[in-house]
């Protein structure tokens, strides 16, 4: 999901566009590293609105990592994350170690007219598209899982969770456009095309835009 162009960090919006958007280094555990068990007892936990909020500065200190963006970013993306859990259909899932720590969160709610990133996917598809995928979504604002914890199943649980547990038609998101963890997810669950290619304002990278029908296909 792009940052809205007030809270979004131009010397990163600068050097991404001259970049490769692939996952960032270092996000895959090391070879040999066996994840199973650290993850296996990890849990996915339902939080209210209050319970992100009271674990907010965790929860950006993780999408900051995930993101590689500076640390000064995730607070400024506290702001917004604060008044998102006051909007109707809001629903978050916590991946959380035996100790309490918190290693992953992903967080949505039902996408209204009015909200940024909704009035922006609805220029960036054709109307049908906007007809049948605006209305009843589910919009998947942030998921992130610490880059040490990445790639043992605990982002595709936390997102199963998530759709599992939302009472909406679909599911929207928007992914930098390029081959990453997140896009290979988000397709594995089903995740079609509403737009390629689309440069949010403000942000230097091309975005896809992909939904899904809910509830989200079944997998081996
Ligand atoms: C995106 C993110 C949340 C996913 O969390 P994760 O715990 O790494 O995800 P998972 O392990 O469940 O799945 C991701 C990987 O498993 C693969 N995978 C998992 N289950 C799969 C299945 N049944 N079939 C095929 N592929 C599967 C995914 O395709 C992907 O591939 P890779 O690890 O080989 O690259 C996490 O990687 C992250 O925080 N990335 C950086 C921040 C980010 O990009 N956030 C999303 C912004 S839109």
């Amino acid at each position: 999901m792009p940052a809205r162009p007030s809270t979004f960090p131009r010397a990163y919006a600068v050097q991404m566009t001259s970049g490769r958007l692939g996952d960032p280094p270092g996000s895959r555990l090391a070879p040999g590293q066996n994840p199973s068990a650290e993850t296996a007892a990890i849990v996915v936990e339902e939080w209210t609105g209050r319970q992100l909020t009271m674990r907010l500065v965790e929860a950006m200190d993780i999408y900051a990592l995930a993101m590689r963006y500076p640390r000064q970013t995730g607070a400024q993306r506290a702001i917004s994350a604060r008044q998102h859990t006051g909007y109707r259909g809001f629903a978050c899932r916590a991946a959380v170690r035996a100790d309490g720590a918190l290693v992953g969160f992903g967080y949505g709610y039902t996408t209204a007219r009015g909200q940024w990133w909704h009035d922006s996917v609805r220029r960036a598809i054709p109307p049908d598209h906007a007809r049948e995928w605006l209305t009843d979504s589910f919009e998947l604002s942030e998921i992130h899982v610490l880059p040490e914890c990445q790639s043992a199943g605990i982002g595709r649980r936390l997102l199963t969770s998530l759709a599992a547990g939302v009472g909406n038609r679909s599911i929207l998101l928007s992914t930098p456009d390029a081959d990453t963890k997140a896009f290979r997810l988000y397709r594995s669950v089903g995740f079609v095309d509403l737009a390629r290619h689309y440069f949010f304002p403000g942000d230097g990278r091309p975005f896809a835009i992909l939904g899904a029908h809910l509830p989200l296909r079944e997998h081996a």
